[in-house]
Protein backbone atom coordinates (compact mmCIF):
# COMPACT_ATOMS: atom_id res chain seq x y z
CA UNK A 1 0.00 0.00 0.00
CA UNK A 2 1.65 3.03 -1.00
CA UNK A 3 0.85 5.67 1.50
CA UNK A 4 1.28 9.89 1.05
CA UNK A 5 1.25 12.20 4.04
CA UNK A 6 1.68 15.84 5.00
CA UNK A 7 1.20 18.38 7.62
CA UNK A 8 0.98 22.25 8.24
CA UNK A 9 2.79 24.35 10.59
CA UNK A 10 0.73 23.36 13.24
CA UNK A 11 1.62 19.13 12.91
CA UNK A 12 5.75 19.36 12.14
CA UNK A 13 6.35 17.33 15.09
CA UNK A 14 3.70 14.52 15.00
CA UNK A 15 4.64 14.05 10.94
CA UNK A 16 7.99 13.78 11.94
CA UNK A 17 6.88 10.43 14.34
CA UNK A 18 4.34 9.30 12.02
CA UNK A 19 6.85 9.08 9.13
CA UNK A 20 9.72 7.53 11.31
CA UNK A 21 7.17 4.78 13.16
CA UNK A 22 5.66 4.26 9.47
CA UNK A 23 9.01 3.65 7.99
CA UNK A 24 9.75 1.55 10.94
CA UNK A 25 7.31 -0.97 10.07
CA UNK A 26 8.29 -1.22 6.47
CA UNK A 27 5.73 0.78 5.30
CA UNK A 28 6.08 2.74 1.75
CA UNK A 29 5.45 6.15 2.29
CA UNK A 30 5.76 9.68 0.92
CA UNK A 31 6.16 13.09 2.72
CA UNK A 32 4.95 15.36 0.87
CA UNK A 33 6.59 18.42 2.20
CA UNK A 34 4.39 20.60 0.10
CA UNK A 35 5.18 23.45 2.97
CA UNK A 36 8.79 22.90 1.78
CA UNK A 37 8.10 23.93 -1.96
CA UNK A 38 5.06 26.56 -1.12
CA UNK A 39 6.61 27.99 1.99
CA UNK A 40 4.03 29.82 4.24
CA UNK A 41 1.60 27.29 2.64
CA UNK A 42 -1.63 26.56 5.07
CA UNK A 43 -3.60 23.90 5.32
CA UNK A 44 -6.33 24.19 2.62
CA UNK A 45 -3.31 24.05 -0.16
CA UNK A 46 -1.64 20.97 1.52
CA UNK A 47 -4.53 18.68 2.55
CA UNK A 48 -6.10 19.61 -1.34
CA UNK A 49 -2.32 18.38 -2.56
CA UNK A 50 -2.20 15.31 -1.35
CA UNK A 51 -5.94 14.68 -1.52
CA UNK A 52 -5.64 15.62 -5.39
CA UNK A 53 -2.62 12.75 -5.34
CA UNK A 54 -4.94 10.07 -3.70
CA UNK A 55 -7.60 11.14 -6.56
CA UNK A 56 -5.28 10.38 -9.47
CA UNK A 57 -4.10 6.85 -8.10
CA UNK A 58 0.19 7.50 -7.26
CA UNK A 59 -0.99 6.94 -3.68
CA UNK A 60 -3.83 4.22 -2.16
CA UNK A 61 -4.42 6.00 1.06
CA UNK A 62 -3.29 9.72 2.89
CA UNK A 63 -2.72 11.12 6.39
CA UNK A 64 -3.02 14.67 6.93
CA UNK A 65 -2.12 16.47 10.23
CA UNK A 66 -2.79 20.03 11.42
CA UNK A 67 -3.61 21.35 14.56
CA UNK A 68 -6.99 19.24 15.04
CA UNK A 69 -7.21 17.46 12.01
CA UNK A 70 -10.77 19.56 11.43
CA UNK A 71 -9.19 21.29 8.97
CA UNK A 72 -7.34 19.02 6.94
CA UNK A 73 -10.49 16.37 6.90
CA UNK A 74 -13.08 19.53 5.50
CA UNK A 75 -10.38 20.17 2.62
CA UNK A 76 -9.42 16.75 2.12
CA UNK A 77 -13.44 15.43 1.68
CA UNK A 78 -13.35 18.51 -1.04
CA UNK A 79 -11.74 16.54 -3.45
CA UNK A 80 -13.96 13.29 -5.50
CA UNK A 81 -13.47 10.32 -4.48
CA UNK A 82 -11.50 11.13 -1.40
CA UNK A 83 -13.28 10.35 2.23
CA UNK A 84 -11.83 11.42 5.44
CA UNK A 85 -11.94 11.75 8.91
CA UNK A 86 -10.58 12.68 12.06
CA UNK A 87 -9.58 9.87 14.21
CA UNK A 88 -8.14 10.66 17.98
CA UNK A 89 -8.92 6.53 19.08
CA UNK A 90 -8.05 3.04 17.95
CA UNK A 91 -11.70 2.63 17.77
CA UNK A 92 -12.47 5.25 15.19
CA UNK A 93 -9.85 4.63 12.83
CA UNK A 94 -10.94 1.19 12.88
CA UNK A 95 -14.61 2.14 11.79
CA UNK A 96 -13.32 4.96 9.51
CA UNK A 97 -12.25 2.27 7.23
CA UNK A 98 -14.50 -1.06 8.02
CA UNK A 99 -17.67 0.86 7.72
CA UNK A 100 -16.90 3.95 6.12
CA UNK A 101 -14.16 2.79 3.87
CA UNK A 102 -12.39 6.42 3.77
CA UNK A 103 -8.87 6.70 2.04
CA UNK A 104 -7.62 9.55 4.18
CA UNK A 105 -6.52 10.01 8.00
CA UNK A 106 -6.86 13.39 10.00
CA UNK A 107 -5.14 14.00 13.12
CA UNK A 108 -4.34 16.94 15.15
CA UNK A 109 -0.92 17.02 16.67
CA UNK A 110 -2.84 19.56 19.46
CA UNK A 111 -5.71 17.32 20.31
CA UNK A 112 -3.53 13.45 20.33
CA UNK A 113 -0.16 12.66 21.84
CA UNK A 114 1.82 10.88 19.55
CA UNK A 115 1.95 7.42 21.14
CA UNK A 116 -1.58 7.21 20.69
CA UNK A 117 -1.14 9.12 17.13
CA UNK A 118 1.11 5.88 16.20
CA UNK A 119 -1.81 3.20 17.76
CA UNK A 120 -4.26 5.20 15.55
CA UNK A 121 -2.48 5.16 12.60
CA UNK A 122 -1.81 0.97 13.03
CA UNK A 123 -5.04 0.50 13.09
CA UNK A 124 -5.95 2.42 10.33
CA UNK A 125 -3.61 0.68 8.14
CA UNK A 126 -4.63 -2.62 8.77
CA UNK A 127 -7.76 -2.31 8.79
CA UNK A 128 -10.15 -3.08 4.99
CA UNK A 129 -13.71 -1.98 4.27
CA UNK A 130 -16.05 -4.60 5.69
CA UNK A 131 -18.68 -4.31 3.09
CA UNK A 132 -21.76 -6.52 4.78
CA UNK A 133 -24.35 -3.93 5.71
CA UNK A 134 -21.58 -0.74 5.10
CA UNK A 135 -21.97 -1.13 1.30
CA UNK A 136 -25.07 0.66 0.90
CA UNK A 137 -24.35 3.15 2.94
CA UNK A 138 -21.00 3.72 1.11
CA UNK A 139 -22.62 3.30 -2.60
CA UNK A 140 -24.71 5.89 -0.86
CA UNK A 141 -22.25 8.29 -0.09
CA UNK A 142 -20.75 8.23 -3.27
CA UNK A 143 -24.22 8.21 -5.33
CA UNK A 144 -24.27 12.13 -3.41
CA UNK A 145 -20.76 12.95 -3.62
CA UNK A 146 -21.52 12.16 -7.81
CA UNK A 147 -24.52 14.33 -7.61
CA UNK A 148 -23.20 17.19 -5.59
CA UNK A 149 -20.01 16.97 -8.20
CA UNK A 150 -21.44 17.19 -11.02
CA UNK A 151 -25.01 18.79 -10.97
CA UNK A 152 -27.25 17.44 -14.05
CA UNK A 153 -25.88 14.49 -14.67
CA UNK A 154 -28.90 12.56 -13.71
CA UNK A 155 -28.26 10.69 -10.65
C1 LIG B 1 -3.50 26.42 12.51
O1 LIG B 1 -3.49 27.03 11.28
C2 LIG B 1 -4.73 25.55 12.66
O2 LIG B 1 -5.88 26.30 12.41
C3 LIG B 1 -4.69 24.37 11.71
O3 LIG B 1 -3.53 23.65 11.90
C4 LIG B 1 -5.81 23.37 11.87
O4 LIG B 1 -5.97 22.99 13.19
C5 LIG B 1 -7.08 23.70 11.22
O5 LIG B 1 -8.03 22.93 11.23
Amino acid sequence: MRIAIDCDDAAVNLKKVILEHLKSKGVEVTDLDYAGTSPGAHYPEIGYNLAVRVKSGDFDRGILMCGTGLGMAMIANKVETVFAGVCHDVYSAERLVKSNNANVLTMGERVVGPEVAKKVVDAWLVSDFAGGGSTEKVEQMRALEKRSFHPGSGE
